[in-house]
């Protein structure tokens, strides 16, 4: 099996990742907080009836911020508008987004910390004023020209809170991180993909599932289905503990959700470099996989864990992290 269901590959997506999305706010598992505080502030905007002020929601891929971005659109009855930093390359594509926006819209701008710097600025006071301020014309003959906007709120989401910039970040009058969810929460939203899917899991081996998957529900609901098909195969109605494991093991997916790519890059540290400190993209390039990816979908759940620290200098492994490989050394890769 490749990394395919630990990694935050866009494409890989599973189409029917959508189906799965909980719609309303009730039915969104876990990240009380969150839910919580939008909850009121959604409620004073509807009851003042004013668009909710701009939401920045960011924290480790798969951890149900596209998904939020969604419900708020719904839960203000609003229409929502999407769009990602990635694509939006001229100030002109970002124009022409805004320009299309209705009063009370959600724009949902997806890994706006990708935006080009010089684009960022038409956003500014965009959010600020509702206006769209654009240069037209070349050269001698160009002006600056200023457009209403209907008021609308701005949905940013990114993985990389720190690579945005201060005067952006200022701009969202509410900013949230998505926590990892608990082992209790994944147990929940597979058990809701279960029904949704209609193939039903007993509550061991949805715990099972849960406890390794990284604390990410979208590791989760895929596990789920691959689980799903080793059941279906092995001529089970019922999802019980014994397929999920057997699965699961065929996935080379351990008991801390870990996989081949963690194996890889937490031995690379040991063996390459002698447990570290070891700077990313060294470590980078020894397992060719990209700094960011590490960074991103990787070393979060292996810091929050404590099988990796940073330091000053660089990454390094643990205590844990030595016991745990000599432990689960002898089926891993090296
Ligand atoms: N709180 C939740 N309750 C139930 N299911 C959830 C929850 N959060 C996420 N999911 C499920 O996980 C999947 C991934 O979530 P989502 O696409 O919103 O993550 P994301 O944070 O936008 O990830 P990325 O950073 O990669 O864009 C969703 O399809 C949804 O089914
Ligand atoms: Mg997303």
């Amino acid at each position: 099996m490749d990394d395919r269901i630990i990694s935050n590959d866009k494409l890989g997506e599973d189409k029917s990742e959508g189906s799965l999305r909980p719609v309303s706010l009730d039915e969104y598992i876990g990240q009380s907080e969150l839910k919580e505080n939008l909850g009121v502030f959604m409620k004073a905007a509807r009851m003042r009836n004013e668009a909710l002020d701009h939401v920045l929601l960011y924290g480790p891929p798969g951890l149900g911020k596209t998904t939020m971005a969604y419900i708020i659109a719904n839960e203000m009855g609003s229409n929502i508008k999407t769009t990602s930093g990635p694509a939006i390359e001229k100030s002109g594509d970002l124009a022409a987004v805004l320009s299309t926006l209705e009063p009370g819209d959600v724009l949902f701008i997806d890994e706006i910390h990708r935006i080009p710097r010089f684009i960022e600025e038409i956003l500014y006071s965009a959010m600020e004023d509702f206006k769209l301020d654009i240069v037209v014309g070349t050269d001698a003959s160009s002006r600056s020209i200023s457009i209403d906007l209907p008021s609308f709120t701005l949905v940013g989401a990114t993985t990389r809170a720190g690579d945005l910039t201060g005067p952006l970040r200022d701009r969202f009058g509410i900013v949230s991180k998505l926590e990892f969810y608990t082992d209790e929460e994944l147990k929940d939203i597979v058990i809701r993909t279960s029904h949704v899917l209609n193939s039903p899991i007993d509550e061991d081996a949805a715990f099972e599932l849960a406890r390794r998957s990284r604390g990410t529900p979208r590791i989760a609901n895929r596990l789920f289905k691959r689980v799903r098909d080793f059941a279906l195969v092995g001529d089970k109605d019922l999802i019980d503990l014994d397929i999920t494991k057997v699965a699961l093991e065929k996935l080379k997916v351990d008991e801390y959700g870990l996989d081949s790519t963690d194996y890889n890059l937490l031995g690379a540290i040991i063996e390459k470099f002698n447990g570290g400190p070891v700077g990313i993209d060294a470590l980078a390039s020894s397992i060719g996989e990209e700094a960011s990816t590490i960074e991103d979908v990787y070393e979060p759940y292996l810091l929050q864990n404590g099988f990796i620290k940073r330091t000053s200098r660089g990454r390094m492994v643990t205590d844990k992290t030595y016991e745990y490989l000599k432990k689960n050394v002898q089926d891993s890769l090296f």
